[in-house]
């Protein structure tokens, strides 16, 4: 992960090649991996305001290791999902990247996520707090998770 680019796009300008690796990734990941049989393909990646954030080799930028979605749902308020890293190329700080460029564009803005209860830590070193009960959703236990325009980092 170490020598990996950050890539970051508007849907709009994403080529089909591109669109289709982060899809497979997430895919890979979440329905695969874990073994969740979901919507995964939930109608939003191609939306005007949706981000897609990714890491991937210098010179294979269609080859993703890992990945995050900024979708802004209403106007000036953004929700972060589909954080997947390539199983091996886990624990070597991709995440945590991809969070602070996506952070960084959301800015002041208010940001909700919802947090598997393992990650909850990593999130709370984001300025993100609980603001829910925990919910099952496809059998993995999550809270959500709020940022407000007075989080600073940890
Ligand atoms: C969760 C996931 C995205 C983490 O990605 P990653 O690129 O390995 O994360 P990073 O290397 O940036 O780790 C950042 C921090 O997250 C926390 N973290 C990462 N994986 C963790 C795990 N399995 N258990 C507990 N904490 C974890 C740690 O605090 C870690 O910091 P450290 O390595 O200094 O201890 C990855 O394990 C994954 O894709 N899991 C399956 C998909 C998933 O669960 N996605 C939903 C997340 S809410």
């Amino acid at each position: 992960m170490g020598n990996t680019v950050l890539h970051r796009s508007l849907a709009a300008d994403l080529s089909t090649a591109m669109i289709y690796a982060l899809l497979r990734l997430r895919v890979e990941v979440f329905v695969v991996e874990l073994g969740c049989p979901y919507q995964e393909l939930d109608g939003h990646d191609l939306d005007r305001t949706t981000r897609h954030y990714w890491l991937a080799p210098d010179g294979a930028i269609e080859e993703p290791q890992a990945t995050l979605r900024l979708l802004e749902p209403t106007d000036g308020q953004f929700r972060i999902g589909r954080i997947c890293t390539a199983r091996q190329a886990r624990r070597q700080g991709g995440l945590r990247r991809l969070l602070e460029a996506a952070l960084a564009e959301v800015g002041d803005a208010p940001c909700v996520l919802d947090a598997q209860l393992d990650c909850v830590e990593l999130f709370s070193s984001f300025g993100f707090v609980v603001n829910g009960a925990e919910f099952t959703e496809v059998g993995i236990p999550h809270v959500p998770m709020r940022r407000d325009a007075s989080a600073r980092v940890r």
